[in-house]
């Protein structure tokens, strides 16, 4: 499949099948922002929630919060975003195009594509100069430099001002975490690839507080099991890898990053970053704010500043991830084309499509009854439009893991054929017995 092709194909599908929607459409579109449609949702939501159960409530060591997007300035002063959280920016006065000036060499010029800008030809750039990523705002009636703030281009801070607050009232001793989704925002110079890379978009973020001299070790860890839980959902392992970075790569807070990194169809790119963040933020807001972020250790005495290592994923582009790796275009037995999200079943957004095989003799009544035992356990579709083989193939394209069939045997034995959609195999199953079956497989097969 060629690169341009399966990026226009997977917008079009998701457009199409109500996944996700240009945002302000009717008026042209705005700035590549886009709407999450009622499958586009789900599947955010299912993602997200597969996140928070395996990194929040599965561990007993970490815990969650939900800060506010809106915080004190202080706040963006003390951790470095105000004076340091660029990128360089050059323009073109020929083409009026802006452009990352450290992407230039991966940037086709907007007048001549088949060349990288500076190479057109006619390019004529100017010096780079830093551009600040975050949204100023005004808060309050007054537009004065003292009502000024930032929408926050990244959770943890909130994290990080929050450490006693959490750590008191949750009586939490090191190593602990605090894990957060919500929300991020920032002024990107450029966007694109979709959902990859736009200036409104969700993270998954969680701090693990530890005592410095263990912090490598922590780090060793959420390396390894963040990228397990991308492959535990069904990512392909060989298009993910790890990619340490080079110290003069490093955040100023970082003393060691990894990447984890996804081949999208135009190259390798960062789905997570896990990083060993020292106890950087938690030392400058203690000695701004003159509250002491710290753990004191009853047994010992002794007072820490923890050491913080942060697993950092995007919520957004996991959900692009996901839709990238798992669709198929398959030839299947009797020589019809199918298109396929192969999701795993546990952040696919309908886990289950029921459809009567015609719609009389009692099936569409009978379709109904396994529509109402199910709903409240899991997304579930009713279809009776159509030959059934479409409705398969309309359930395939959006990553539906199980159809159930009620058929003319239903009648009979109350029973009712479960299709698996990357088999394509039909079992019989008790009607009963239904609802636990396809829970089963959407916990994880
Ligand atoms: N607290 C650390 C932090 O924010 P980051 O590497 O800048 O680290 C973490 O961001 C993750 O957030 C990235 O790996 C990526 O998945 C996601 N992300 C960052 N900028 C994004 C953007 N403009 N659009 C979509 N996702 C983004």
């Amino acid at each position: 499949m060629s690169t341009p092709g399966l990026m226009d194909k997977i917008v079009s599908l998701c457009k199409r099948r109500g996944f996700v929607f240009q945002a302000s459409e009717v008026y042209g579109g705005f700035e590549s922002t886009w709407d999450y449609g009622p499958l586009g949702v789900e599947m955010k939501r299912r993602i997200a929630d597969a996140w928070w159960h395996d990194v929040v409530i599965a561990r007993e060591d970490v815990v969650g919060l939900d800060s506010a997007i809106l915080q004190s300035p202080r706040v963006w002063e003390v951790s470095g975003h105000v004076a340091g959280f660029n990128d360089p920016l050059v323009d073109c006065k020929e083409c009026k195009g802006r452009f990352r000036a450290d992407k230039l060499d991966e940037t086709p010029c907007p007048l001549k594509p088949s060349r990288t800008v500076g190479k057109g030809g006619a390019c004529a750039l100017t010096e780079a100069r830093q551009f600040n990523l975050m949204f100023k705002t005004h808060v309050g009636p007054v537009e004065d430099t003292a009502a000024t703030t930032y929408l926050r281009p990244e959770t943890a801070q909130g994290i990080f001002t929050n450490f006693l607050n959490v750590q008191q009232t949750m009586r939490k001793k090191l190593p602990f975490g605090i894990g957060q989704i919500g929300k991020s925002f920032r002024n990107e110079i450029v966007t694109g690839n979709f959902l990859y890379r736009t200036r409104e978009f969700e993270q998954m973020e969680m701090e693990y507080f530890c005592a410095p001299e263990e912090a490598p070790r922590w780090f060793e860890h959420w390396v390894e099991e963040r990228y397990r839980w991308y492959v535990k959902l069904g990512l392909r392992p060989e298009k993910l890898r790890k990619r340490p970075h080079a110290k003069d790569e490093l955040a100023h807070y970082a003393a060691a990053c990894v990447d984890l990194e996804y081949e999208f169809p135009w190259g390798w790119g960062e789905l997570e970053g896990i990083a060993n963040r020292t106890d950087y933020d938690l030392r400058k807001h203690s000695e701004a704010s003159g509250k002491k972020l710290a753990h004191y250790d009853e047994e010992t005495k002794a007072w820490t500043t923890p050491y913080v290592v942060e697993p950092a994923a995007g919520l957004s582009r996991c959900v692009l991830t996901f839709l990238v790796d798992a669709y198929r275009e398959e030839t299947v037995d009797n020589g019809e084309e199918r298109v396929v999200l192969k999701l795993h079943p546990r952040i696919a957004p309908i886990a289950l499509g029921v459809f009567p095989l015609v719609k009389r003799d009692g099936m569409p009544e009978i379709a109904r009854e396994i529509v109402a035992k199910c709903l409240d356990r899991f997304p579930v579709f009713y279809d009776e439009s159509g030959a059934v083989g479409r409705r398969y193939r309309r359930q395939d394209e959006i990553g539906t893991p199980f159809c159930a069939t009620v058929d003319g045997q239903t009648l009979q034995d109350r029973t009712v054929t479960l299709r698996d959609r990357d088999s394509m195999k039909q079992e019989r199953v008790g009607i009963d017995a239904l609802p636990e079956t396809v829970e089963r497989g959407v916990r994880g097969r």
